[in-house]
């Protein structure tokens, strides 16, 4: 069985206050109501990761993540960060390709690659995120967007390597616009993204492969996308900042 998984991208929100009392929130309602066996990964902004780290504690149910990282593993890179920063605090995942940091920090499917390879070469979990515009949409070319993006990012990586991505699919069209994929939306592009990963690799491998959905993912719409057979959970923005909300996503399963 692949793991599920719940993921909160912080994104450039919270300070160091609200981001203890945030995490120390979601930490307590977790241990309390959640029984099902998904895994909750936070992922707040790079400065907060040493203290949200310290208050996650080692847990099996509750891991951190980053946001971004550097493709080089030290050196003169001023306010970039590495993926030895990211282990340092206790890190495990970290987010790679998201659609905000390929429009405005014009991060291509090349550097994306190496990107995942240096996660990867690390010792760390990529959240891989792919998916396709409106535009790209209404013309009918989201199967070959996602495909195009999914197969140069990953597929250089060996089958041992892509065993370690997490792969999110988030129509740019559903973040942060309260405009959610419909839960068939999902599960088609989800279901395609499989059978690329089968036809590259193989079966079991694109099997084990967690994919998430993200996009306007809230309590109220969460239960019906997880509950598609090929999706794996969710990435979540603006609902993962609120504990109730995020905690009430993380119990749809
Ligand atoms: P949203 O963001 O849930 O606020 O739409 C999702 C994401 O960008 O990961």
């Amino acid at each position: 069985m692949r793991k599920q998984i719940v993921a909160g991208n912080w994104k450039m929100n919270s300070d160091l206050e609200a981001g203890k009392k945030l995490t120390s929130e979601i930490v307590n309602m977790v241990k309390d109501e959640v029984k099902n066996e998904a895994k909750v990964i936070i992922i707040p902004p790079a400065i907060l990761l040493s203290s949200v780290g310290q208050l996650i504690g080692s847990s099996d149910k509750i891991a951190l993540g980053a946001q971004n990282c550097h493709q080089a593993t030290s050196g003169a890179y001023t306010g970039e960060i590495s993926t030895g920063m990211i282990q340092s605090c206790g890190g495990e995942y970290v987010i790679i390709g998201h659609s905000e940091r390929r429009a405005y920090f014009h991060e291509d499917d090349a550097l994306l690659a190496e990107k995942v390879k240096t996660v990867i070469t690390a010792g760390l979990h990529p959240i891989f995120c792919c998916g396709e515009t409106l535009e790209e949409r209404e013309s009918g070319n989201q199967e070959a967007v996602v495909g195009s993006q999914v197969k140069k990012a990953l597929f250089e990586l060996s089958k041992e390597e892509i065993q370690k991505v997490v792969i999110a699919y988030e129509p740019v069209w559903a973040i942060g616009t309260g405009k959610t994929a419909s839960a068939e939306q999902a599960q088609e592009i989800h279901a395609f993204i499989r059978k690329q990963v089968a036809e590259q690799y193989d079966a079991e491998v694109a099997d084990g492969i967690s994919i998430l959905y993200g996009g306007s993912v809230k309590p109220a719409n969460a239960k019906e996308i997880f509950a598609q057979p090929d999706v794996d959970g969710g990435l979540i923005g603006g609902a993962s900042l609120k504990s109730r909300d995020f905690t009430d996503i993380i119990k749809s399963f």
